[in-house]
């Protein structure tokens, strides 16, 4: 027996299967694996199996799907969450929650140490670092993949004379993924002007081989969250499992963008997201039918906040709490239903109703007949644009040389 115990964040993959051994030998430590269940959709249960064979000192694995979804993934609903416009962050979601199960093995095995598989050049390193070091101060925090200077092909093979299996998978994509969206990485796509190849998507469809017929899909929401599709009412975890699959299979979901990481760095990201993608489509469309418009325009920008911190590594962070809180309270009108089309990789809203709706078909309407008083309009448009010709009146007499100079 080491006479230290250190916690690690294990998700079966080559990093942290790697990293049991490196803890073992270099450091000398006992290792206490962790492997929590986020809705990776990988096997729990052959990582567990893995870490028999690697010599861990102890084994934990936590099934937390039920409360990622609710905790993690609804109050991203809720904000809207896509960074830079269109990652819906389902790794970043995934890390403060991972990050607090660890903490509370390592009280209860009392651990002295915190260890993860963050590379020196990513995000999750921040956000491990950041919700560890926030949550137990008292024990220190272990990142060796950062120190290491292996590459990957020296980690395949490192890999490979101590034992441990590495999947065909593994040796062409780096993978990540959560209930709310799975994040390929490595190999061809690191050239950001590849198409991803087909083999890199497994939740989605291409959308040439997506159904021949659209598919037309109602999602309820109530107070900002979904809870039925198609009439049928589900516990989160569930709705978004079904969701993932309707839209899967009609190939909507993928994502290919350049990203801003926090290390400065502009990554090439692929993703595929389709309960998110749906969903979040649904739900900000709802929310522009209850909400009013100084409402929608000031929480764009709370909403984008809100990501930014997610995404930085600052969940744990009171302005996150205070985000949340206006965020909540906005929510309490967000009640309906969307219509969603799904064809060809492709989504639209095609309609949407709701008892808190302030979208009134006789105020908009094209007739005359219409409550909506015109006869306000033109004072209105006189007060509204005063300042904008006062300024083009001076504009013009400056260019025929009558304004007077200051
Ligand atoms: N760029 C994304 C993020 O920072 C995905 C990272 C995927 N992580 C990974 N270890 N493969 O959230």
């Amino acid at each position: 027996m080491a006479t230290e115990k250190i916690v690690l964040a294990y998700s079966g993959g080559l990093d942290t299967s790697v990293l049991i051994k490196y803890l073992q030998e270099k450091y000398d430590v006992d290792v206490i694996t962790v492997t929590v269940d986020v809705g990776q959709q990988e096997d729990i249960k052959a990582a567990e199996e893995k870490t028999k064979k690697l010599g861990v000192y102890k084994h934990f694995s936590i099934d937390a799907k039920d409360e990622f979804a609710e905790n993690y993934i609804f109050p991203a609903i809720k904000a809207n969450a896509l960074y830079e416009g269109k990652y819906p962050i389902s790794t970043s979601l995934s890390r403060p929650l991972i990050a607090k199960k660890m903490v509370q093995i390592a009280q209860k095995e009392d651990a002295t140490g915190l260890a993860h598989g963050c590379t020196g050049r990513g995000n999750d390193q921040v956000r491990f670092d950041i919700t560890l070091g926030s949550l137990a101060q008292d024990k220190k925090i272990l990142a060796p993949v950062r120190e290491w200077g292996m590459t990957r092909e020296e980690e395949i093979a490192y890999a490979k004379a101590k034992g441990i299996h590495v999947s065909e998978a593994a040796k062409k994509y780096s993978i990540d993924a959560s209930v709310w969206g799975r994040a390929i990485e490595c190999g061809l796509l690191e050239d950001a002007n590849n198409e991803p190849p087909e083999d890199a998507y497994e939740w989605t469809v291409a959308p040439e081989k997506a159904p021949d017929k659209p598919e037309i899909v109602t999602l309820k929401f109530e107070a900002g969250v979904p809870v039925a599709i198609n009439g049928k009412t589900m516990k989160p975890l569930e709705l978004i499992m079904e969701m993932n699959k309707i839209a899967g299979k009609h190939g909507v979901g993928r994502i290919d963008h350049i990203e801003d990481r926090l290390v400065g760095i502009k990554s090439r990201e692929v993703y595929e997201c389709p309960a998110a993608t749906a969903i979040l489509e649904a739900h900000k469309d709802l929310e522009k039918m209850v909400m009013t418009r100084h409402e929608v325009l000031f929480k764009q920008k709370i909403d984008a906040e809100w990501v930014f911190l997610a995404y930085a590594g600052l969940w744990v962070d009171p302005l996150k709490d205070d985000l949340d809180a206006f965020i909540n309270k906005s929510q309490e009108n967000v009640t309906g239903e969307v219509k969603l089309k799904l064809y060809k990789g492709g989504l639209q809203v095609i309609g949407r109703s709701s008892p808190m709706s302030l979208y009134d078909k006789n105020l908009a309407n094209y007739n005359i007949k219409t409550s909506f008083n015109q006869s306000y309009s033109k004072g209105f448009i006189e007060l509204w644009g005063l300042q904008t010709r006062m300024y083009n009146a001076l504009k013009q007499a400056d260019k025929k040389g009558k304004a007077k100079k200051p």
